[in-house]
């Protein structure tokens, strides 16, 4: 398999997995389990803080197989196929690159036609802020009274250019920067996983540095943790120029310690 970042493999695949945001995740939970979902929302709030994470699960929830149910089986094909990009029921747009009043009326126009194999078509427009005014007119009627069967979930880091009359016809949540020391216990806990060693004052560091955004800090993690992969590559190259392979009956246990026995820890 072809290498992924930290920021996508790490990327929450349900509710309770997202770091920071229970006022939100909590919501979404109860009106899924009391069946009162509205039929747009806007996700607000700085980058990289679960955004876009957040309307992906609520989207599993809701078009999981036997749904809408928050605890929906991880196996389940449809949640699969939402998580990899590939449900036709659930279309993600970027706001940004369609951003005119034509992309918006041909959304319009397919949101009629039922889901193919769910129970909603949900669509995500993420950047919403960027599309235009006359798109956000267009729009407005639909997100008024859409199909049963649809459901709207915006997202945007700029709310305030988001025309009241589209704000006032959806739920709004606002995430929250993630605070330093559960966005440290978050990398802890990846760079565990990655079985990559790195002392607790720098994984605070870096988490501070990351200002409240959990992307921004997995994308430091992932640099340094190449750094010190790069490192630990070398030192051992290193001791394999200090016993050179061959060199006796020795040799073969140094090039195959890697970092553990005395040895090894000549570079
Ligand atoms: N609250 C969180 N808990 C755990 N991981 C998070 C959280 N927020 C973000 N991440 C990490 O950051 C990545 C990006 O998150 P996401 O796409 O949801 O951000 P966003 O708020 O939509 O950002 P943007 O405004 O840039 O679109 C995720 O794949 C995940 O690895
Ligand atoms: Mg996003």
């Amino acid at each position: 398999m072809s290498y992924q970042v930290i920021a996508r493999k790490y990327r929450p695949q349900r509710f309770s997995d997202v770091v920071g945001q229970e006022h939100v995740t909590q919501t979404l939970a109860n009106a899924i389990k009391q069946k009162r979902t509205a039929h747009a929302y806007l996700f607000c709030g700085p980058r990289g803080t679960g955004k876009t994470t957040i309307a992906r699960i609520f989207a599993k929830c809701l078009n999981c197989t036997d749904g809408p149910k928050v605890d929906f089986d991880e196996q389940d094909a449809r949640c699969i196929e939402i998580a990899d990009g590939r449900s036709l029921d659930v279309i993600e747009i970027d706001g940004a690159s369609n951003r005119g009043i034509e992309e918006i009326r041909e959304l319009r126009d397919t949101v009629k036609y039922a889901p193919a194999a769910s129970k909603f078509k949900i669509y995500i427009i993420d950047e919403v802020h960027m599309l235009t005014k006359e798109a956000f007119n267009a729009l407005l009627k639909t997100l008024e009274e859409p199909p049963a069967h649809v459901k709207f979930m915006f997202a945007t880091t700029e709310p305030e250019k988001v025309l009241p009359t589209i704000l006032s016809r959806c739920q709004r949540f606002d995430l929250r920067r993630i605070p330093t020391a559960l966005i440290s216990q978050h990398l802890a806990h990846i760079a565990k996983q990655e079985k990559v060693k790195i002392d607790e004052a720098a994984l605070y560091a870096i988490a501070r540095g990351a200002d409240g955004a959990m992307r921004d800090a997995e994308s430091a993690l992932d640099q340094l943790a190449h750094q010190l992969l790069r490192r630990q590559n070398r030192g051992r190259r290193r001791a394999l120029d200090v016993w050179p392979c061959g060199a006796g009956s020795d040799s073969g246990v140094v090039s195959r310690g890697s970092g553990r026995g005395s040895r090894n820890r000549v570079a």
